[in-house]
């Protein structure tokens, strides 16, 4: 289901006050969207918020942790008082750990922290935002930021990787759900491959005894002998924020179900063809 209009109409952005959610939340603004910037870290909000109504648009900076479903809920209140219709949801807000560390080495916390923003967020904003989305009579649309990383699993970030996983596995099965309810609100997976952001730091979020500073954690380099680190924002392929929210823009009036920032990688076909060998019995 196409959104047909975007001037005029609401957005919201989680994860918004920087990096890839500040670039679609400005390409959002460009398209003539009124815009609320969600972000546990307000000042960042406040600061794309204040770029975006020097663009001529409305903008609300909004402290909304993501991990915490009454937050979203209030979120999803603030946003329909501010704006009336929202017409795009965008589900970016997510985190990492460094250093790279395997699965047998992380902490339970480790992986209920990285799944809690990455794959909780995203159903939050569902619950929360989907029930109330097109209601104007105009067609929605909802982005959620995935990975690469799904695409192309990263050893030491196995946390990571299942919980972009479970976001892919989840947005598919609810734009197959909303079409065949009638509803029209689109979605959209975004994979993105390395983007030069702040990224790598978003242990900082964490409680300070939670971080993995105030802990040892057996780096994955230990077991590579120092080798290979998965590609990262550092990466000779790693390209700026700007250029991902205008793709994103398009995918929404598009309604295509992804968007890919870097070529395709080859394990995705290495996997079509092991899938279909098993399919075939050989
Ligand atoms: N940068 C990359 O190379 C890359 C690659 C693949 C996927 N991604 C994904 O892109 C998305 C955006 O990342 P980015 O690269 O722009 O990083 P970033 O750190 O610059 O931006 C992430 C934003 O999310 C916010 N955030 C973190 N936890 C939150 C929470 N619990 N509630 C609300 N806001 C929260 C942060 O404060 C920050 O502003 C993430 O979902 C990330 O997993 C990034």
């Amino acid at each position: 289901m196409r959104v047909d209009q975007l001037s005029g109409r609401g957005a919201v952005v989680t994860g918004g006050g920087g990096g890839i959610g500040r670039s679609i939340a400005l390409a959002l603004a460009d398209q003539g969207m009124d815009v609320v910037l969600a972000d546990v870290e307000l000042e960042s909000a406040e600061r794309v918020r204040d770029e975006i109504r020097g663009l001529g648009r409305h903008a609300i900076a909004v402290r909304t942790d993501v991990s915490d479903l009454a937050d979203v809920s209030a979120l999803a209140d603030v946003s329909f008082k501010a704006f009336g219709d929202i017409a795009v949801l965008v589900n970016n807000a997510g985190v990492t750990w460094r250093p790279y560390r395997a699965s047998w080495d992380a902490s339970i916390e480790d992986f209920a922290w990285i799944m809690s923003v990455n794959f909780w967020g995203v159903l939050h904003g569902h619950r929360a935002f989907a029930p109330h989305m097109g209601r104007s009579g105009s067609p929605a649309h909802i982005v959620n930021t995935a990975s690469r990383a799904v695409l192309q699993p990263i050893p030491g970030h196995a946390a990571y990787t299942a919980s972009k996983a479970a976001v892919e596995g989840f947005s598919m099965a609810v734009r197959a759900e909303y079409a065949a309810a009638g509803l029209e609100i689109g979605v959209t997976v975004l994979f993105p491959g390395p983007v030069r952001t702040d990224f790598a730091s978003s242990e900082r979020l964490r409680s300070a005894a939670d971080r993995a500073e105030a802990r040892e954690v057996v780096p994955w380099t230990s077991y590579t002998r120092g080798g290979t680190v998965p590609t990262g924002a550092d990466s000779a392929q790693a390209i700026d924020p700007e250029t991902v929210g205008p793709m994103v823009v398009d995918a929404i009036v598009q309604d295509r179900p992804y968007v890919l920032t870097h070529p395709l990688p080859e394990h995705v076909t290495e996997r079509a063809r092991l899938l279909g060998a098993a399919a075939s019995g050989r």
